[in-house]
């Protein structure tokens, strides 16, 4: 191991990443991955709320870390890593289950907010699901993930925060009662924490089916931009860009800053039709995403080097996870077999 410090972080494998996804981690992840020793994690044991649905989990591992490649995180000098295949998640979620209340998990509030709405999906077309019993500890698996590497920083949307608390309380509590196993580790949040869909009412997600993703086609782009929600009724009417999608997606996209600001001022005074704020919206944000485009389309043609990648960094992050369940072991005093 480097005397870098160590970062952790991870997404949930449900389907391609999308530019919410960009503006809320990746584009962070970018800029540490050389500062920082990185641990890049595809959280597939997180993702019970797919149970019905294992054939999606099983090509979302590829689409993640094929849009990983793609943005250019390195997985030569960072660590892809699949979840499940490091054996040691499940040990240590075990043992930390010991040392968390179950009345701090009832009161997280993210995960009270997906539960309820897994139970009572708010767009009515999708059916209520039963919440398993993974689902309600995901929490406490994704401490394990943070606590497995020792890590230091842990960059995550705001949505993550209460699982990021959880953990910092976790190894308080681990350190004091046994022994300094793990740092306390600290958030760090993006420029753009939450990034509005297309339709302009909430978040970006696939669920939601407002995303733009960031293997759409430019075609797909510019449909999906030309489509975007408007709070204006007309061209002639003074707008406010902080509550106008496309300039939500100008600000987090579009590198040409003084043609957003022109657009801007001439938006306020009611002076630039929506159509001419979104075809260059759309110009920009291909853009942005024709050389991420490319490298996909190269690393699709060589899906070898992609298995390779996920393979190398899994297996060099065994090796510090088995360092720390051997340091779990040794805290909780719990090498049984050499007693005799
Ligand atoms: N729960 C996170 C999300 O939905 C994904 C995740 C899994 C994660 N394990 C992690 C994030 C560990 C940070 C650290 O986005």
């Amino acid at each position: 191991m480097t005397s870098k410090k160590r970062i952790l972080t991870g997404i949930r494998p449900t389907g391609a990443l999308h530019l919410g996804h960009y503006a809320g981690a990746l584009e962070n992840w970018l800029k540490l991955q050389h500062e920082y020793d990185c641990s890049f994690l595809i959280a597939d044991y997180q993702v019970s709320d797919y149970a019905d649905d294992i054939a999606r989990v099983r090509d979302a591992v590829w689409e993640v870390a094929l849009d990983w490649l793609a943005v250019g995180l390195d997985p030569v000098e960072s660590s892809f890593v699949i979840e499940s295949l490091v054996p040691e998640h499940a040990e240590l979620t075990t043992w930390l289950g010991w040392f968390l209340p179950v009345s701090m998990l009832a009161r997280n509030p993210t995960l009270k907010a997906e539960m309820e709405s897994l139970e009572n999906p708010e767009d009515g077309s999708s059916e209520r699901k039963s919440v398993p019993v993974a689902f309600y500890t995901y929490p406490v698996m994704q401490v394990a993930n943070i606590l497995m590497p020792r890590a230091h920083l842990v960059p995550v949307g705001e949505d993550q925060l209460p699982h990021i608390e959880l953990t910092r309380e976790t190894a308080r509590r681990f350190n004091h009662r046994f022994k300094e196993v793990f740092p306390e580790p600290e958030a760090l949040i993006g420029r753009i924490p939450r990034l509005v869909g297309i339709d302009g009412q909430a978040k970006m997600s696939k669920s939601k089916n407002n995303a733009i993703y960031l293997k759409d086609d430019a075609d797909m782009v510019t449909r999906k931009v030309m489509s975007m929600y408007t709070p204006r009724m007309s061209a002639t009417e003074p707008g406010d860009p902080d509550v106008t999608p496309a300039f939500m997606y100008h600000d987090a996209f579009n590198h040409d800053r003084e043609e957003v600001e022109r657009l801007k001022e001439r938006y306020r005074k009611g002076a630039v039709g929506d159509v001419e704020v979104k075809r260059k919206l759309a110009v920009a944000l291909n853009d942005f995403l024709d050389p991420i485009r490319e490298r996909r389309a190269r690393y699709e043609a060589d899906m070898p080097a992609v298995r390779d990648a996920l393979a190398s960094g899994t297996e060099r992050y065994r090796t510090i996870a088995r360092q720390t369940m051997e340091m779990v072991r040794d805290a909780l005093d719990l090498n049984y077999l050499e007693r005799y």
